[in-house]
């Protein structure tokens, strides 16, 4: 085997069609070219992202991602020495729409296949960006994720925990639907948030009373909307202050969360690896300023690293796919043209299976 792999990557498991080319020479991986095409604007009547349309919009999408990714790139099909694609868990249309156009071109440019698990994608980001090696604690965290992982392997990872519900992202969208602010909601809720009082209406702090690493954001959402309604009832409207104040009430509960389950995570993590004293997180949630304070906060209590990839490889796009489709090949997996898509597809097949669907698919 050379020292330089060059691998194309694709991805379309949710609302995001991607290619993206990444050069692996040496011990470093590199991103020669990622290119996203999102839908949100499709979806934005819809309140949640709606299967067939996302499908479809894949399916007519995704060589044309393919080519900008190459030329950005300014390379050809020839310069390719494997295609790697996400083949769930994720919305089954889109999933299929990214295989069957990764096993055409790996069959037409006669290249191997492999491929590769979506949160696996996220799990593995940090080797790419900061070279980090195994074990680590992993945080994924966006608007279909969130579990707390440690990362062992190129394919074995322990899940410690995670929501047994709605994701974050999830909830901030609904915030921002029932508060009337634009989508995606993390970035205006975050906004709002910034001037509102984070104490002025008492939001529930979900399972901190369980001694575990599981979370859930469901129940947020319903006590959002309650104390929104008693707001409306006694004002006849959401004056702007109080609209401000709820969002910075929502998140600072999110935010209260999300560091008392890392804390937790963190002690079993630290416990069991003290020599790999690093936290990494990905999901676009991670881009919350007030989140992430949290986060590096707890992860300073323990003297641990805090990472964060750039919000690009942060969020969803083919560059990590096609980062984990280079560490699988290497450590010597090939698929065939019987690759299927998997719309439910664990990382950690002993942890408890989650139930039930996301507004982003299957949970895994
Ligand atoms: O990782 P991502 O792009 O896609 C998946 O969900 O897989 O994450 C998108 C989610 C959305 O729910 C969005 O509202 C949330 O991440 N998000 C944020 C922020 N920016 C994006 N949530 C809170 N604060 C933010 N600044
Ligand atoms: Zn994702």
């Amino acid at each position: 085997m050379t020292d330089t792999l060059t691998f194309l990557g694709i991805e379309s498991s949710c609302d995001d069609t991607a290619a993206a080319i990444v050069r692996l020479s040496g011990d470093r991986g590199e991103v020669l070219a990622t290119v996203v095409a999102g839908q949100t604007e499709l979806h934005a009547d819809f309140g949640g992202v709606v299967p067939e349309i996302a499908a479809r919009a894949h399916a007519e999408k995704l060589d044309i991602c393919v080519e900008e990714a190459l030329s950005a790139a300014n390379l050809t099909l020839r310069d390719i020495d494997a295609v790697a694609v996400t083949a769930g868990p994720g919305l089954i249309g889109g999933v299929m729409s990214g295989v069957m156009c990764a096993k055409g071109i790996a069959a037409g440019a006669g290249l191997p296949l492999v491929g590769v698990n979506h949160l696996a994608g996220h799990a593995l980001t940090p080797r790419l960006t900061d070279g980090i090696s195994f074990p680590y604690l992993m945080l994924l965290v966006s608007g279909g994720h969130c579990q707390f992982l440690i990362a062992h392997g190129v394919d074995r990872f322990e899940r410690l925990g995670g929501t047994i519900d709605d994701a974050p992202g999830e909830a901030f969208d609904k915030t921002a639907k029932l508060l009337a602010l634009s989508q995606p909601g993390g970035p205006s809720v975050e906004r709002e948030a910034l001037s509102g009082d984070a104490k002025r209406f008492p939001m529930p702090r979900p399972l901190l009373e369980r001694p575990d690493c599981d979370m859930s954001f469901s129940g947020l959402k319903t006590a959002l909307l309650r104390a929104r309604d008693a707001v409306i009832a006694e004002h006849g409207g959401l004056p702007a202050s109080l609209r401000s104040d709820l969002c910075a009430s929502f998140q600072a509960s999110v935010c209260a969360v999300l560091a008392e389950k890392t804390r937790r995570a963190l002690r079993i993590y630290m416990t069991l690896n003290p020599a790999n004293p690093v936290i990494a997180v990905a999901g676009g949630v991670a881009a919350n300023k007030a989140i992430r304070h949290a986060l590096e906060t707890v992860s300073d209590e323990f003297g641990a690293r805090f990472l964060a990839p750039p919000l690009a490889l942060c969020t969803d796009n083919a560059a990590m796919i096609a980062w984990a489709g280079i560490e699988r090949y290497r450590s010597g997996a090939r698929d065939g043209m019987d690759l299927s898509a998997r719309p439910r597809w664990p990382l950690d097949a002993r942890a408890p299976a989650m139930l039930g669907s996301g507004k982003k698919g299957a949970k895994a």
